[in-house]
Order: structure tokens, then C-alpha cells, then sequence
């Protein structure tokens, strides 16, 4: 698996790092009485896992399956909700927690469907956004690392479900993802 990778980006003490930094900005931020963290899966499995435990606040979490690349290296641009039961919200101060930013079409859906079940705030965060443009303009409270346009797999990120479980975000070599 780790002879696929072309090169590290981002190594899994540095991330670790960034998380104890992040972690105690979400317990300054966050007003008193339990937060409701909703990670979406698979890809922020990992970044949330470890996130979370860094985070000395009373915490409840949900999960929610929604799709947008369908195995492959680029967004299809559709954004799909798979589960049939949605969390409820309601009067909930909202924990977002994605993998990674990159047309921004994921993170925006999801919040406005959070907002419109009724959540009094829908914070974000995301391990990692890609610099460019994006499709939906969408505000990140707390941001991992910014890194350039290029796939990225490991540490919950995947390609075609594998490498997720790398402890580092590194890149594929191109013979590997196709490109
Ligand atoms: P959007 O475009 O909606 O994308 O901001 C968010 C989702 O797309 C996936 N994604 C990636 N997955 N390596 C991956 O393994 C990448 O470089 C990458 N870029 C986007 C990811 O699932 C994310 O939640």
C-alpha cells in the first residue's frame, strides 16, 4: 500500500499537532451544554476519531452517509443523502466534520439541509481544503491544512475505498489513480 504513495503531504505527528491546536479552539468556541458532532462518512472516520478525543467537552455524535465521487479522482457534482433517517437538529448547536474542501458542493448541501431541520448553529470543519475555486462558496470554521488542487488519500481519505487507513495524507503516484 505505501509503495502506491508518490509522497507524503502531510505526516501524522504534524497532523497531530493541528488537532490539539484545533480541539481546544472548538472547546473556547463552542457555548456550554453538549455539542452535536456529525461526521460524514467514511472519509472524516479518522480525522474525527481523533479530533473528538482531543476535545474535553460533553459531546454527542451522529453520522451521515452522503455521496459525491463515486470511486473515482473528481467530484460527479451531485451530492446524494444515503441514509433514510436524518439527525435530529433541532435547537442543536452543530458540529460539521468533513475530510476534505474541494468544490465545496458536500459541506454546502449538508449545512443547509442541517439549517433547514432547524439547528440553532452549524459550525464546520474539515482536515484539509484545496486551494481553488470552488462551486459553493461555503465558510470553514476550522480548517486542518490548506493544501494545492491534487488527490490526496490516507488518514480517512480513500482511492476506490482503500488507503484510508494510512496515518498520513500523502499523494498516489499517477500510474496508480490514472492520471
Ligand atoms: P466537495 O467537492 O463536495 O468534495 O467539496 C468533498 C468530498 O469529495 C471527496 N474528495 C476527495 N477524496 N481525495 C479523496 O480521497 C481527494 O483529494 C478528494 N477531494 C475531494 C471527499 O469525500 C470529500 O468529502
Amino acid at each position: 500500500m505505501r509503495d502506491d504513495i508518490e509522497r507524503v503531504l502531510i505526516a501524522e505527528e504534524v497532523i497531530e499537532k493541528r488537532l490539539d491546536l484545533i480541539a481546544g479552539e472548538i472547546e473556547r468556541d463552542f457555548p456550554e451544554g453538549t455539542l452535536l458532532v456529525i461526521i460524514l462518512l467514511k472519509g472524516a472516520l479518522v480525522f474525527a476519531a481523533d479530533l473528538l478525543r482531543r476535545v474535553a467537552r460533553p459531546l454527542e455524535i451522529e453520522c451521515l452517509n452522503v455521496a459525491s465521487y463515486h470511486g473515482g479522482t473528481s467530484s460527479s457534482g451531485q451530492v446524494d443523502f444515503l441514509d433514510r433517517r436524518f439527525p435530529e437538529v433541532k435547537d442543536r448547536h452543530v458540529l460539521l466534520l468533513d475530510d476534505i474542501l474541494d468544490t465545496g458542493r458536500t459541506l454546502h448541501a449538508v449545512k443547509q439541509r442541517l439549517t433547514e431541520a432547524g439547528a440553532a448553529a452549524v459550525h464546520t470543519g474539515v482536515l484539509l481544503a484545496k486551494d481553488k475555486e470552488r462551486s459553493e462558496e461555503v465558510e470553514v470554521d476550522y480548517t486542518g491544512f490548506r493544501i494545492g488542487d491534487e488527490f490526496v488519500v490516507g488518514y480517512g481519505l480513500d482511492y476506490q475505498g482503500r488507503y484510508r487507513n494510512l496515518p498520513y495524507v500523502g499523494v498516489l503516484k499517477g500510474e496508480i489513480a490514472g492520471i
